[in-house]
């Protein structure tokens, strides 16, 4: 498939040109998740601190991110644990930047959910943050994650109903844990539904406090979509769990 048939495709390369050069993004992202990753969604330091304690200690612990974009995040789980980084993304402009800014025990590769390949039993940790929802079979895609999985190792997922994908009844109804069910991989899940409300109303105070610096930069387009993004704060809790929710997954292999 071309790449620019594939969903998102030109919006996400325009993306990580903007994050690497706009200093309100930077900051927004500062402000709102704790740290700047150029997230485009809701991985906070608090989400991204759970994936550490599933990181061994060891010599050659090898962790891959699915959809990694500039691979700021993987550089942040380096730095505290001192694994091998390997990542990949669609994005031509994201991996660039990724192999530019990590280069140290570091392997970034351009390639598509569902098409790339990697070697059995080669990583101890699988993380993907808001990336799953781009497979093409999600099924297919649990189950070469698991081969790639050394024995032991563990896929942590950030999961998002209520955006790309659309929002079901309850953790079980999801795409991803009809996958897992269906193919007898047991599971655990942490509903943070309510954390992430929290999370987006920061994030929107944050695209606020930073609107001018935006509007300077030739950004008020980026500004607006996170207007967008997070107009769904101004519903009370109870109705936007209606229409989102948000799971972690812990699949051990
Ligand atoms: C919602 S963003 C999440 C990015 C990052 N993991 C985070 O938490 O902020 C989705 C990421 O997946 C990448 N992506 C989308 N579709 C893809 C595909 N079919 N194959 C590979 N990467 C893809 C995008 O370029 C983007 O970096």
């Amino acid at each position: 498939m071309e790449d620019t048939k594939l969903l998102f495709f030109d919006e996400y390369e325009q993306f990580y040109i903007m994050t690497g050069n706009s200093k309100a993004f930077k900051a927004f992202c500062r402000d709102a998740f704790g740290q700047d990753f150029s997230q485009d969604g809701f991985s906070d330091l608090r989400q991204i601190d759970r994936i550490v304690r599933f990181i061994p200690e060891g010599e050659n612990v090898l962790i891959l991110d699915v959809g990694c974009g500039n691979g700021k995040m993987l550089g942040y789980l380096q730095e505290k644990t001192n694994a091998y980084i390997h990542g990949f993304d669609y994005s031509g402009n994201a991996i660039d930047s990724a192999k530019k800014m990590f280069q140290n025990k570091a392997e970034f590769r351009q390639g598509n959910i569902g098409e790339i390949e990697y070697p059995s039993e080669q990583f101890d940790l699988v993380v993907s943050m808001d990336s799953m929802y781009f497979a093409p079979d999600m099924e297919k895609f649990v189950l070469q994650i698991m081969r790639w999985l050394k024995k032991d190792g563990v896929l942590f997922v950030g999961y998002q109903e209520g955006d790309v994908m659309p929002k079901t009844d309850n953790v079980r109804t999801t795409v991803l844990a009809k996958a897992l069910e269906k193919n007898n991989i047991p599971y655990e899940v942490e509903d943070i539904t309510f954390e992430t409300y929290e999370l987006l109303k920061k994030k929107r105070e944050a695209a606020l406090l930073h609107q001018k610096e935006f509007e300077e930069e030739g950004n008020k387009d980026w500004f607006d979509l996170l207007m967008i993004q997070t107009d769904c704060v101004k519903d009370s809790f109870e109705l936007f769990a209606q229409n989102m929710a948000r799971y972690i997954f812990v699949v051990r292999k």
